[in-house]
């Protein structure tokens, strides 16, 4: 019999990613809706924030056999100290990818690749799984820099900001200004198709993370 794990999210998008790594592991995944709100603690830090949602969902499970599962990402913005960080999705309600480009407009280059250094972020995500003795977790991390304006229409968040370093043929991220074999050749995420995106995606990585730990 395969064991459930429920998934803590209101995206049912992220459901059908974490089925596609963790049914071929014999697991089932079903989505994990609360009705009462789940606070996020004002934390600085990821771990910390997907600990507090995992404490308040337990008590929720019916069957205490069963795992829990849940997901936080943000932005990192280096030259910001990491804003906006946990405060990602406030961010974006608020001054949104217009604000952030206004925050960063002072290390405006002519050559923003050349300068990507300056304005050098990180989409960081944890997944933590309470496994029915304990909370494991798994991170994943996809550096890259803040674009110097908004491009694209496809994705969500702050994907018209954001450009991926490139990866070399293992899937390892480089450095600012090199070049691999995966690449959006300077183009957002929120200008590349979803396919791509998920070559280079934070999500997909602290989830494999997570899966060797099984
Ligand atoms: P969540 O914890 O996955 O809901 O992410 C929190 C916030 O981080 C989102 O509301 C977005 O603003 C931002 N974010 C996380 N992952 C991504 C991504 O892959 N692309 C764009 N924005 C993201």
């Amino acid at each position: 019999m395969s064991k459930k794990i429920w998934f803590l999210t209101g995206n049912l998008g992220k459901v059908k990613e974490a089925e596609q790594h963790l049914n071929k592991l014999g697991y089932e995944v079903e989505q994990l809706i609360i009705d009462e709100e789940i606070s996020e603690p004002q934390a600085d830090d990821l771990y910390l924030v997907a600990q507090a949602k995992i404490n308040q969902a337990l008590p929720h499970l019916a069957n205490k056999e069963d795992m829990l599962l849940v997901e936080d990402a943000g932005l990192f913005i280096q030259n910001l100290n990491g804003f906006p960080g946990v405060y990602s999705a406030y961010a974006l309600k608020t001054i949104g990818c217009n604000g952030i480009l206004k925050l960063l407009s002072h290390l405006q280059s002519q050559d923003p690749v050349m300068n990507g250094q300056l304005r050098e972020a990180e989409f960081q995500a944890v997944a933590a799984l309470w496994n029915g003795q304990e909370i494991i977790f798994g991170n994943g991390k996809c550096p890259g820099w803040i674009s110097q304006e908004i491009n694209g229409e496809d994705g969500f968040g702050f994907d018209p900001i954001f450009v991926p370093f490139d990866l070399d043929g293992l899937g390892n991220a480089l450095t600012a200004g090199n070049y691999g074999e995966t690449s959006t050749h300077g183009a957002t995420f929120g200008a590349v198709e979803l396919e791509k995106k998920q070559l280079f995606s934070h999500r997909t990585r602290a989830l494999n993370d997570l899966i060797t730990q099984l």
